[in-house]
């Protein structure tokens, strides 16, 4: 592999007297220190960024979710009940529903009252798939309501109307006697439900191509008539940008600030390109697992400037950037139709999951949520089925070892390491971590991305520190290529995990190679 080595001397030299200052001048063996800042940021982690976003896309919700009350598959009113369990073992915030591209082309009166009248439609963004609508808006938010997720709701901007949307909005959500309430209340649904977070996707592409002075305009008639009903607030997200279209930020934040748009959503996805291969999900070279986590953390120097622009613009921040869409893609797995976007997830996912993490705790004064594509059976799933059987894949474990994350405080730190430079502008660091405080434990996530080798780290705090380790646990698999298979007993899954010991200089921990190591201390 052609990676090379980069160690910038500012940090090495930091870091070198680091280690010879708490090590009483004796030089420990070691590869990377954690600086914890523990007296602390009064920001709290938003439970949001551990968003969920679910799709009508392949097998996400017909046969990934949903499987209908009749199914010989076990199920808690039609939801599969092994995903409903593992969801809500989860504790996912919010889910993002039913797009996506397929919002756009959805009208969701074809989806409410009795089953046997609904029709069916073509996914045509998906595969020309038929669905029933069998999951329609009483089955998201009453699963929403089951679970305690808050739902996102990704409304028809594209093809739909303003008064479709201003009549779904009443709909789900107004407690008066208005036409829509009623019909709700015919449909057997006599409260209202809670509908927090509304509206838009990729209105520059499959969402209708626009351009980002049109769509201001078009969101401003939305966000008009999307009236508040009752005591429910909607936070209006407009559709922001994809990745490196900062332009289209700027012109939304000139247009929108302070004109109905709470948020401005964004798009990032760890991917190759939009044509030719993405490459295999499981096999992989080391240079392209590099070349994966060095696009991952790209997603910093992005944030950073739709950010800069949002601060320019909004220097109150009175406007939130939700990243309502990220995650690997790769290739479909072969054999899987090429518009259903199936795709395994190996310890190199769980990896890329808990970097982003690393990342997104750190912009949370701005960033208020993110949403995974997608929670089951597309991209970079937590959860795959098939007729029967439900694996848990890699990234659901990172999902599940960060949760402690949630509303947490975000305790600053600083990682001193030796980063892999790859062709991409970001070095990858070999060794990464996020700390977070809540109800007075400390909870560390570390990162090992070096493929081979173990890494000692010693981690160290500014004041109090902690005088004990509650709980150790670490994810990790003897092939950065594994992955939880049909038929099969669980390769990847969190362990506990014994190699630390806590020292006066801190805690000394070995890193198994290619790992995510979660400690809570107290
Ligand atoms: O997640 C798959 C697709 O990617 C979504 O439907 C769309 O919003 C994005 O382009």
């Amino acid at each position: 592999m052609q990676t090379q080595i980069l160690i910038h001397m500012k940090k090495l030299i930091s870091l070198l007297a680091g280690v010879l200052l708490l090590s009483g001048a004796s030089l420990l063996a070691q590869d990377a220190t954690v600086r914890v800042h523990d007296a602390g940021t009064g920001i709290t982690i938003p439970a949001e960024i551990y968003g969920q976003f679910s799709e009508h896309l392949g097998r996400c919700i017909y046969g990934g979710l949903w499987v209908g009350k009749d199914s010989s598959v076990p199920n808690v009113e039609g939801y599969r009940k092994d995903v409903f369990d593992a969801l809500k073992a989860l504790k996912v915030p919010v889910m993002r529903w039913p797009g996506g591209c397929f919002a756009d082309d959805y009208h969701w009166m074809d989806g409410i009252g009795p089953q046997e009248k609904r029709g069916y439609l073509t996914n045509n963004n998906w595969g020309g798939t038929l669905e029933d609508n069998s999951f329609g808006t009483h089955e998201f938010l009453n699963l929403c309501e089951m679970l305690g997720i808050e739902p996102y709701i990704s409304g028809n901007v594209g093809s739909g109307s303003v008064e479709e949307m201003a009549k779904w909005v009443e709909y789900m959500t107004s407690d008066a006697k208005t036409p829509m309430a009623d019909l709700r209340r015919a449909n057997g649904r006599e409260k209202p439900w809670k509908v927090k977070y509304g509206i838009g996707n990729e209105a520059w592409g499959c969402g209708g191509n626009m351009t980002p002075e049109y769509y201001s305009d078009l969101f401003r008639r939305y966000g008009t008539y999307l009236r508040d009903q009752g005591t429910n607030r909607l936070f209006k997200i407009a559709s922001g940008a994809s990745d490196y279209d900062y332009n289209w930020t700027r012109v939304l934040m000139k247009n929108l600030e302070g004109k109905g748009m709470a948020g401005i959503s964004l798009h990032y996805y760890t991917c190759k390109g939009w044509t030719g291969s993405k490459g295999s999900a499981t096999k992989f070279t080391d240079k392209e697992y590099w070349w994966t986590l060095a696009k991952t953390i790209e997603v910093e120097p992005v944030l950073k400037k739709h950010i800069e622009i949002m601060d320019e613009l909004d220097p109150s921040g009175r406007v939130a950037l939700l990243l309502d869409e990220w995650g690997t893609w790769f290739d479909v797995e072969p054999g899987t139709n090429p518009g259903h976007l199936y795709q395994q997830s190996t310890m190199r996912d769980a990896i890329v999951a808990a970097l982003n993490f690393d990342i997104f705790h750190k912009y949370t004064r701005r960033l208020k949520m993110a949403n995974i594509a997608q929670v089951v059976n597309v991209l970079q799933s937590m959860i795959l089925t098939n007729e029967t059987e439900m694996v848990l894949t890699p990234t659901y474990h990172v999902f599940e070892m960060y949760n402690v994350h949630q509303d947490a405080e975000f305790i600053d730190s600083e990682v001193l390491t030796a980063h892999v430079k790859t062709e991409r502008e970001c070095a990858v660091p070999e060794v990464d971590a996020t700390v977070s405080r809540k109800d007075g434990e400390m909870h560390i996530s570390l990162v090992n991305t070096d493929l081979k080798k173990a890494k000692k780290v010693l981690v160290t705090f500014d004041e109090a520190g902690v005088k004990s380790i509650l709980s150790a646990r670490v994810l990790t698999s003897k092939d950065v290529h594994d992955y939880n298979d049909f038929g099969k007993a669980d390769v990847v899954k969190p362990v506990a995990f014994k190699d630390y010991k806590l020292t006066k200089a801190g805690i000394e921990v070995t890193l198994p190679p290619c790992s995510v190591v979660a400690l809570a201390a107290k």
